[in-house]
């Protein structure tokens, strides 16, 4: 079965009476060229943020060869996934806290080599796993702060000054070869994030007297949003290249990134159905336990579109979300702006989903669809083309499932 249809096409043509993920390859294969063409070192995709085997497969044709892989489940579906293509990525480890069995599975079935830890106990949890092995790349995860994102990845792992000393000089005895990685949180708003990160690196070098062989400048790349416009990509690239060569160990060591919200949140977008309206509230058939999760529990904002044959003249207003689970909790606040008028029955399509969308999205309460269809009119936004606004369109696409 194949098709011809946008995402007008889809609400119009097809009215289904579930959710539809609708997802756009060429945006995550246009992300991932721009990372590979302008960071200035090597991009590895973070699966946790979309763990699509079509996306993971469409960003390693694009040019993304490196995984950033957090658990058991997540290395097996990278191996299976590009096995399916006839292809080999290189996977890395970066959990700081993995289970023993988990690494030793990863290692000796998978070939994985690179592993990250935090604490002395985890790098002799890696070496007993491997049975000390001898070729590994061993990333020591430093804390730093999470001040400049939208959300905080810094209270739960990273080594703190005190202890770094004494983990990177025990860790470069056991490693064939020394990273040093961080996490400055997600969707960061300033490339100042990374360039305080770098400086703990320098210090967490220059204290230890270690060589080190990567420099792991993590995820946190933003991706466009509404009230959360960022300055572009090629800021925050240009203050990493600086603070990376600035570092005592730049002529010796490489550079890499772990980006996984920048890579995937252009993949896809969600159509919705309207069931009820009540007032400026309306019940719509995904939600908190869907594809909803940031815009319920961080109060996010995703950008949205009433999607009607005829562009009315209603004035726009904002409106809040229910999802569609027996959960008060299920409640998007918003708010989301559509036409006045906009009423049970309507479809709506909200964009920007791809990152931690579809990846957090269970089946609670028997509400969950799997329903996938591609099309080829451009993501609701941008930040690697400025042809989207006033809003895309092309028309051909081919179907889902
Ligand atoms: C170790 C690690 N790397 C990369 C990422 C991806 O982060 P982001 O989606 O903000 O780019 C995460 C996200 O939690 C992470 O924990």
């Amino acid at each position: 079965m194949h098709k011809h249809h946008s995402a007008l096409g889809v609400a119009t043509a097809l009215k289904p009476a579930a959710p539809v993920t609708l997802i756009r390859p060429d945006a995550a294969a246009r992300a991932a060229r721009f990372f590979v063409e302008k960071f200035p070192g090597r991009s590895l995709y973070a699966v946790k943020a979309n763990p699509s085997p079509d996306l993971i497969r469409t960003l390693y044709a694009a040019g993304i060869t490196h995984f950033d892989v957090a658990s058991i489940a997540e290395v097996r579906l990278v191996a299976d996934s590009l096995a399916a293509m006839g292809a080999q990525a290189k996977l890395c480890f970066m959990h700081p806290v993995k289970a023993e069995e988990a690494i030793a599975e990863a290692y000796h079935r998978y070939g994985v080599r690179t592993f990250s830890l935090d604490s002395m106990d985890e790098l002799e949890k890696i070496m007993r796993a491997t049975g000390d092995a001898t070729d590994l790349e061993l990333c020591v995860r430093l804390r730093v702060s999470s001040e400049h994102s939208e959300l905080s990845l810094a209270s739960k792992f990273g080594a703190e000054p005190g202890e770094t000393r004494e983990l990177l000089m025990a860790t470069r005895q056991a490693a064939d070869a020394l990273g040093i990685c961080f996490h400055v949180g997600s969707q960061a708003m300033s490339p100042q994030a990374y360039s305080d990160a770098i400086e703990r690196v320098r210090a967490a070098i220059v204290e230890a007297a270690v060589t080190v062989d990567i420099i792991d400048v993590g995820g946190g790349f933003p991706s466009v949003y509404p009230g959360m416009e960022p300055v572009a990509l090629e800021h925050y690239f240009e203050a990493i290249h600086r603070g990376f060569e600035s570092l005592p160990v730049s002529y010796s060591s490489e550079l890499w990134c772990e980006p996984g919200r920048a890579l995937s949140a252009e993949y896809s977008s969600v159509v919705v159905r309207v069931e009820r309206r009540r007032g400026n509230e309306l019940y719509i058939n995904d939600g908190a336990y869907g594809a909803l999760f940031d815009a319920a529990h961080l109060g996010w904002r995703f950008p949205v579109e009433l999607l009607r044959d005829e562009a009315g003249i209603e004035p726009m207003e904002g409106f809040a979300f229910y999802g569609p689970t027996c959960d008060d909790m299920d409640h998007m606040v918003g708010p989301f702006m559509l036409p006045a008028d906009v009423q049970a029955g309507d479809y709506i399509e909200i964009g920007m989903l791809g990152a931690y969308g579809a990846a957090m999205r269970t089946g609670f309460n028997g509400f969950t669809s799997d329903a996938t269809i591609e099309v080829e009119d451009e993501p609701m936004a941008s930040l690697y083309t400025e042809s989207v606004t006033p809003r895309r369109r092309a028309t051909i696409i081919k179907l889902g499932k």
